[in-house]
């Protein structure tokens, strides 16, 4: 990533004037890659367009994690496609997970696509756009003008990339390849410059950041584990709360865990994607742990971490799994009553190892399967929001709430979202807030200090 920069610092266009517009689907990484993207392209001169098929330069940032994410993508460019009558100067740049995966059949398909990116090369996003956007020239500019108001408090941080774990069911280590972890110093000098922005929360990102710098390849200045880097970042900025997301739960340490226990500015949020709750889903999904091991992980983290929160994700109608399998998982997530719970319809993905089962399970069971596992997690989640009525939470305002304006939003260390009725406190405050109601999607709160 450090490209951009170097490359940025020494150039100056005949893009001035130009417009882009940046489409994102998919995870946090591309939130984050985006944003470095929309740094990039502002310090060529491009100027951000309104209207996203008035762009000159329309970026596609895609996800290809599931089916619907790729049809939902052929339909945007297909719109793009037909917008392109009207402008015929949009070009579109299609960048990530499904650049890798079917950006060849995608270009042909939709000529108003004038580049690819794949997500292995994100590092070289700007030396694509300027071969493949004539007229670019170089200048330097001060990249810090254009930051949203809530990103001046609450940065992604990407880490690492890639991933090697091949769960059967995953297009992400073919579409993002292997294992790279960032230098250190240029994390710290991501984390330094999002403080001087403003930042209070940084959150450091990876598919699977527990094997950070594992790697014997891995630049010099890692620290050798994920620990190390932990320490680091929370050690340099002990005025901001440090976050982490995702953590693979088979990587997960005992001694991150002990950490994260005892270090006050660490988020004590994990998220640790369970994706089944039966041990012979688990095997054929190749997720290299138990459902045991798993809860033993929990049980430890709930022995050594005041306050924890835990979020998950889990499939539902995996090719393999039967009525049983599914009763267990049902079990589990019953017995470990996750804080939070994110839950996918398996969607069969070309090219990944779990093809070989076909997809038997009908598509209304799988959605049977889902609406039951979403059924008893909301409940859960009711309880647990009502337990924290009374109790008092330090969290930072965001700003207004997106859908209503005349509240707050502000974010606890954990990831509470908390919706406060006063719109005089200053965005970027850290403050004591009371929960005064726990409903099924939302906290309520005031603020006490
Ligand atoms: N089908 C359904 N869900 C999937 N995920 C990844 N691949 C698939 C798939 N083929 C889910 C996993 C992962 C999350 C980001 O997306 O639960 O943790
Ligand atoms: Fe996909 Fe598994 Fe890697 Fe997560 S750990 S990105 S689910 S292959």
């Amino acid at each position: 990533m450090t490209g951009f920069f170097i490359a940025v610092s020494a150039i100056i266009p005949r893009a001035m004037g130009l417009k882009y517009y940046i489409k994102t689907f998919g995870c946090q990484m591309n939130v984050a890659d985006s944003r470095e993207y929309r740094l990039a392209l502002e310090a060529y001169g491009m100027t951000p367009s309104v209207r996203e098929f008035d762009a000159d330069l329309l970026i596609v940032n895609t996800c290809s994690v599931r089916t619907k994410a790729e049809d939902k993508l052929v339909s945007y460019l297909g719109a793009a496609q037909a917008a392109a009558k009207d402008n015929p100067g949009l070009k579109v740049g299609l960048v990530g997970c499904t650049a890798t995966l079917i950006g060849e059949e995608l270009k042909r398909r939709f000529p108003v696509i004038k580049f690819l990116l794949p997500a292995t090369e994100v590092d070289s996003f700007t030396e694509v756009v300027l071969e493949s956007i004539p007229g670019f020239t170089a200048f330097s500019r001060d990249l810090s003008g254009s930051i949203g108001e809530k990103e001046r408090f609450e940065r992604y941080i990407t880490v690492m990339r890639g991933c090697e774990m091949f769960c059967s069911y995953c297009v992400v280590p073919y579409a993002r390849g292997n294992v790279r972890s960032l230098p250190l110093t240029e994390i710290l000098r991501r984390c330094d410059e999002a403080v001087s922005e403003g930042a209070k929360v940084l959150t450091l990102l990876g598919q699977n950041v527990m094997v950070y710098g594992r790697n014997p390849e891995d630049p010099s200045d890692t620290p050798g584990n994920f620990n190390g880097l932990l320490k680091a970042a929370s050690d340099r900025h002990p005025d901001c709360w440090i976050k982490f997301l995702t953590s693979h739960p088979g990587d997960v340490t005992r001694e991150l865990v002990d950490l994260v226990g005892a270090t006050s500015n660490i988020s004590k949020h994990f998220h640790l994607p369970l994706q089944s709750g039966d041990d012979k889903i688990l095997k054929d999904m190749n997720r290299g742990y138990t459902s045991a091991q798993y809860r033993e992980l929990i049980e430890y983290i709930n022995r050594t971490v005041p306050n924890y929160r835990i979020s998950t994700d889990i499939i539902a109608g995996f090719p393999t799994e039967d009525e049983t399998a599914f009763e267990n998982t049902l079990g589990l997530v019953r017995e470990l009553e996750f804080d939070q719970m994110f839950t996918f319809q398996y969607s069969h993905r070309p090219g990944t190892a779990a093809v070989k089962w076909e997809d038997p399970v009908p598509f209304e069971e799988k959605r049977r399967r889902l609406r039951k596992l979403i059924d008893i997690q909301n409940e859960i989640v009711l309880r647990k929001h009502k337990a924290l009525e009374g109790s008092r939470l330090p969290a930072i305002v965001y700003g207004p709430a997106y859908k209503s304006p005349a509240k707050l939003t502000a974010v606890s260390r954990e990831s509470h979202v908390i919706l406060i009725p006063d719109s005089s406190i200053e965005p970027g405050s850290t403050v004591d807030v009371e929960i005064t109601k726990g409903k099924q999607r939302t906290l309520e709160g005031r603020i006490v200090g």
